[in-house]
């Protein structure tokens, strides 16, 4: 998380780098600061949005050479004292990532007399090339001193006033680019926010340091060598698709699944399995949030298309645990972003131990993409709302596409189940779209939802992870509380939760009259049962149901259907509470720490 970007380019660049700025918002909103050099430092920094440095960029910010930095918060409050750039003797530095020794560091460097403005871990990094500077290191030097000083993870941009037309960018763990032009260098955490102000980029990789100046970027690797890169063109991030005349962009990103789900298969229509993977004997999913639903809710269908074991991880876990991996194990990384700390760091396990790495990945330029050896892509488009919600149903659609190339390479999919899986794609975006017209209902039950501040999500297979999908996009758009649970889970504890009126959303499918049971137990303790069901179920779900969805789709359509009613319910009951749907509080698209 947090989004830095540098600049120097001969002109004054405060206005480029709030522009380039806004285009990093996605990774964090809680604050936004820039740093202008010389002479000394003109400085602003706001509550908020990256916008709000705009006011106030005054003649003192005439600068050729800057640094910005929009922050998601991870040590110290959301406050103004907590944003960067930190200035500290002459030297200003944006951060992104977590110091994981920073408080042994501020220990040390407060016994030498240094004062401290932040409660950031980040404030120690200034505070150090300061240090490295009055012992007589040059630029370049004091940072790469300071560098061998932190343990963490971080990208940061340096500026130092008494070389105002020159930035030294570092990176260990987190992504970071680094971008020249026709007399202008830059830095940023990703590079379309570039777009217009340098041709080409390259990714800094580890132990990495980059002098960037008018006349271009020099980067030296981890044992000071001069490194050669490949150059790629900077290129303009997608546009964010219309609003289409909905107030919210994730509204209108609901209603564009259609459309995506077209746009994704048709990608997916031209990539071939290597085969290796072909080959695989145990699938490993790796992935975080919506992400990890996705891979939950499709596992049983790549398992029963392929005939292969998945086995499904999450990635903050998996990483922390040297789980053994079988011979043939082929790894299948989801990722809306490419970019996710968690899951990056277990594709980084997974390289040292040769396993061939697939990345379901929407950001077609991510480090994920980069680094794997098959992508299969999604085609969502640029989400601006922070939830998923197009790219969690082009993921669904992803892996299923994934379990048929796979089972069809080994001779698992016969005629029939093959044609059978084709029709129901086929009629994935019809099927979404019927959903959201009963956008009427869903809003009323949205709005019961939000009266009573509680929800229980259950289900069983597919539509078990459905739920837990529609808990946390509940719980991260309208911060009410919500719990999923497999159907079959909940008398084994979580239905002591159950209290008169406790809206309890049943999605149907698999195994219908078991969930239905399920249904009946929460019902006679008092609950409101809120059912989410095919045509086929409505009959016998109907009586049990204080309300009663019968949504389009059978099988997979239908798993598509409650995807976007779980959506539509959590939009609606985020807006009966005057919650922002697109930036929801505390949270950031690209979850870039760990
Ligand atoms: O970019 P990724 O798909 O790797 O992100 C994973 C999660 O951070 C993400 O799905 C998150 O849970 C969303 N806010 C869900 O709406």
């Amino acid at each position: 998380m947090c989004g830095i970007v540098g600049l120097v380019n001969g002109h004054a660049v405060a206005t480029d780098l709030v522009t380039a700025l806004g285009r990093l918002e996605y990774r964090g909103y809680d604050s936004a600061g820039i740093a202008v050099a010389g002479p000394g430092f003109a400085v602003r920094k706001v509550a908020g949005r990256a916008n709000g440095l705009k006011d106030g960029l005054d003649a003192s910010f005439g600068g050729q050479a800057g640094i910005a930095h929009t922050r998601w918060a991870t040590h110290g409050r959301a406050e103004m004292r907590n944003a960067h750039p930190h200035v500290y003797e002459g030297v200003a530095v944006v951060h992104n990532g977590i110091i994981e020794n920073h408080a042994e560091l501020r220990a040390g460097l407060a016994a030498d007399g240094h004062e401290f403005a932040s409660d950031t871990d980040s404030e120690v990094i200034p505070h150090l090339i300061a240090a490295a500077r009055a012992r007589g290191a040059a630029p370049m030097e004091a940072v790469r001193e300071t560098c061998g000083a932190l343990h963490g993870a971080y990208a940061i941009a340096v500026l130092f006033e008494d070389a105002p037309d020159h930035l030294v960018v570092a990176r260990q763990g987190s992504p970071v680019m680094v971008a020249r032009g026709e007399g202008a260098a830059a830095v940023a955490s990703d590079p379309t926010a570039l777009a217009g102000f340098c041709d080409e980029y390259t990714a800094l990789e580890d132990g990495d340091i980059a002098e960037l100046g008018r006349e271009g970027v020099v980067i030296r690797n981890g044992a000071g060598s001069l490194a050669n890169r490949d150059w790629q063109a900077v290129t303009a991030a997608e546009e964010a698709g219309a609003m289409a005349g909905f107030t919210t962009y994730t509204r209108a990103e609901i209603s564009a699944q259609a459309a995506a789900l077209v746009r994704t298969d048709d990608a997916l229509a031209a990539r071939v399995l290597t085969p290796q993977i072909a080959a695989a004997e145990r699938l490993v999913v790796v992935a975080c949030g919506s992400s990890l639903y996705a891979a939950s809710t499709a596992r049983a269908w790549i398992e029963e298309l392929s005939g292969v074991p998945c086995d499904l991880e999450i990635a903050s876990e998996y990483r922390t645990r040297n789980a053994p991996l079988s011979r043939g194990t082929v790894a299948l990384l989801v990722s809306q972003s490419g970019e996710t700390a968690d899951t990056l760091a277990v594709q980084t396990m997974f390289r040292a131990k040769d396993v061939p790495v697939v990345a379901v990945v929407n950001v077609a330029h991510s480090q994920m993409a980069r680094d794997a050896e098959l992508v299969w892509p999604t085609r969502a488009g640029r989400e601006m709302g922070v939830a998923a919600t197009k790219s969690f149903t082009c993921q669904l659609l992803a892996l299923v596409r994934f379990g048929l190339a796979l089972g069809m390479a080994r001779g698992a999919v016969t005629a029939e189940t093959l044609a059978r899986i084709e029709t129901e794609i086929a009629s994935l975006p019809a099927i979404c779209t019927a959903a959201e017209l009963l956008e009427p209902q869903l809003k009323s039950i949205a709005q019961r939802i939000a009266y009573e501040n509680e929800a229980l999500f259950i289900g069983r297979g597919p539509a078990a992870a459905i739920a837990a999908e529609g808990a946390l996009k509940l719980k991260e758009l309208s911060y009410i509380h919500a719990e999923a649970y497999a159907a079959g889970e909940l008398k084994h504890g979580p239905i002591a939760l159950i209290r008169e009126n406790s809206p309890v959303v049943v999605c149907g499918g698999d195994h219908a009259e078991k969930t239905l049971a399920n249904a009946e137990e929460v019902r006679s303790r008092g609950a409101a049962v809120i059912s989410l069901v095919g045509a086929a179920d409505a009959e016998r779900f109907g009586p049990i149901s204080a309300e009663m969805v019968v949504l389009p789709g059978v099988g997979l359509g239908l798993i598509f259907a409650q995807a976007v009613a779980v959506q539509l319910i959590s939009v609606h009951a985020a807006e009966a509470l005057g919650c922002d749907v697109d930036r929801p509080r505390n949270l950031a698209k690209s979850v870039t720490v760990e």
